[in-house]
């Protein structure tokens, strides 16, 4: 199994980025072989400043660092691997407008302005197929929004097989993983625990000191009920809810476990409880974290041996397919 996987770069990271995709990368180590790339070419497709995107670009591979993914995963940018842009360059002529023009991704991003739009906004999805394919990926993990993406890729990928008679191209399957948590602001239980919230209070960052963590969970918002001893009587309790699904993800438990623990008993003494865990699953990623910013050459220089060893795996797929259409 050979799974490839593109990150999106965004920095000032969060509990919920962590609980809800961090760690799930981090876990798929163990599950094959990883390819995981932060994905600079395609930020270029959105208005994303330099300065914005080279600092996201390392902080988002020190906190995958921070986080455990290691020398078992290959992690690099996707820019330093020229052989992506160039096979999606050979798959342009493979993919149709058509296949684009369907694309709902497209359609909602570029809205009423299509005239507007960037190129690459288009012709992204082409770029997501090279990313995999150069590397003859057999899994690929997506989320509800990227599945029409994957099954352009595979379109592609029969299309080049069959128009240039090789069999160079695996068609990559889906790879679904456990459902990862929601993460609610500590502020509200209907919004989604977010960087674009303004209230810091409403987020744990990854980069909060203890205090700040057990102060941000002592003044969440919760309610004057106990809990309750089955999880279905959180259902119209948000807040309440969204501390126990935390404390869950966190120890991983399963919620109902954990409301069995705390039946009876009310926020007063819940909060410290999980602001103690909180504590003791964050304060060794933040460490590491912390060192990593302060040596961000030492980020670049793991990112470029992983670029190195993706590279080679990319090569000779690349000539292959450069073969195959006469180049
Ligand atoms: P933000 O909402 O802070 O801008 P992003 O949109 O950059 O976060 O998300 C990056 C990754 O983190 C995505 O895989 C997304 O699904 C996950 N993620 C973001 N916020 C949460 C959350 N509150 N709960 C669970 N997962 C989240
Ligand atoms: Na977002």
């Amino acid at each position: 199994m050979r799974v490839v996987s593109g990150i999106q770069t965004t920095g000032n990271l969060h509990l919920g980025n962590y609980l809800g995709a961090i760690r799930q990368w981090v876990a798929m180590q163990e599950q094959g072989e990883c390819l995981f790339f932060l994905a600079d070419l395609h930020a270029l497709t959105g208005n994303v400043s330099p300065q914005e995107l080279a600092n996201s670009t390392i902080e988002m591979a020190a906190t995958l660092m921070a986080a455990g993914i290691d020398d078992r995963a290959i992690l690099f940018n996707q820019s330093r691997v020229p052989a992506h842009a160039e096979l999606c360059w050979i798959l342009q002529g493979t993919a149709r407008m058509g296949w684009l023009n369907r694309m709902t991704q497209w359609k909602d991003k570029a809205g009423k302005n299509r005239e507007g739009a960037s190129v690459g906004l288009f012709t992204y999805p082409v770029l997501q197929a090279a990313d995999v394919l150069v590397y003859k990926a057999t899994h690929v993990p997506v989320g509800e929004d990227q599945k029409q993406h994957l099954e352009l890729a595979r379109d592609i990928a029969a299309k080049f097989n069959t128009d240039f008679e090789v069999d160079l191209f695996p068609l990559p399957e889906p790879l679904i993983s456990k459902a990862a948590p929601r993460i609610m602001s500590l502020r509200d239980g209907s919004a989604k625990m977010s960087k674009s919230d303004p209230s810091d209070m409403s987020r744990i960052n990854l980069i909060d000191d203890d205090d700040t963590i057990a102060a941000k969970i002592k003044k969440s918002k919760s309610d004057a009920d106990l809990l309750p001893d089955s999880v279905d009587g959180l259902a119209e309790r948000p807040e309440a809810k969204n501390l126990v699904t935390i404390y869950a993800a966190l120890a991983e438990r399963e919620p109902q476990s954990v409301v069995e623990e705390y039946a009876g008993k009310g926020f007063g003494a819940f909060k410290p409880a999980l602001a103690d865990l909180a504590v003791s699953v964050l304060a060794p990623v933040r460490d590491r974290l912390t060192q990593l910013l302060d040596d961000r050459a030492a980020v670049g220089a793991q990112l470029a041996k992983g670029a190195e060893r993706a590279a080679a795996l990319a090569a000779p797929t690349l000539k292959a397919a450069q073969q195959a259409v006469g180049l």
